[in-house]
């Protein structure tokens, strides 16, 4: 009785496993991810001061970046070119619905960096280097009126750049 049971459960379970194995097989989605895939999707800077890569710019540097790679859909000077484009003006003590820029509007300067890095420029996004994209960052935060011109920007000085809009967010990350 105990062998009977014992050869029908490793029967099942060479079964399933058969099923699993050809299944797998049969669909063939996909290929596995590899170490250097993941590392263009892990790319998170936090306003915790974690993930920023190595580097460092000032918003001298970053005009040029600018003017090459942002100009074209932001602007000359950060006006914008449509609705959704405008990164610089925006008055936060209007009474009026707020201008969704980076100077009225972002709460921290990493989700800035973490953004242009992994979405701008819009038409090649991830086409800049690391090194760039810290100069460019600090040329929108120069144009925000919210750096000096040749403030250095790096993974430790970008966290302690203190946002207009700061407070201006409920913090809820205490809520599960
Ligand atoms: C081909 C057009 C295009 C280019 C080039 C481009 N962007 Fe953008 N950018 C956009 C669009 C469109 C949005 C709005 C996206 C949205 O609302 O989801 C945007 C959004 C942004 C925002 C967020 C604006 C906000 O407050 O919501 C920032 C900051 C930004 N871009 C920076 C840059 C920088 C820096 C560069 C150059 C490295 C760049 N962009 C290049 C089209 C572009």
């Amino acid at each position: 009785m105990y062998k009977k049971f014992l050869l029908s459960a490793l029967l099942l379970v060479a079964s399933t496993h058969t099923l699993v194995v050809s299944s797998q097989e049969g669909v063939k989605l996909g290929v596995p991810i590899s170490e250097g895939d993941l590392t263009q999707f892990d790319l998170i800077a936090g306003p915790d001061g974690s993930g920023f890569p190595a580097g460092s710019g000032t918003a001298r540097q970053g005009k040029e970046v600018y003017d090459r790679n942002c100009a074209v859909c932001h602007g000359t000077n950060g006006e914008g070119t449509s609705g959704n484009t405008i990164i610089v003006g925006g008055n936060m003590k209007s009474e009026g619905p707020p201008l969704r820029t980076v100077g009225s509007y972002w709460p921290h300067a990493s989700t800035l960096f973490d953004f242009i890095r992994r979405a701008m420029p819009a038409i090649a996004p991830k086409s800049l280097t690391n090194q760039q994209v810290y100069q460019v960052t600090a040329y929108v935060l120069y144009m925000n009126n919210i750096i000096a011109q040749d403030a250095e920007i790096d993974a430790t000085s970008l966290n302690d750049i203190e946002m207009p809009n700061a407070d201006g967010f409920i913090d809820r990350s205490h809520i599960q």
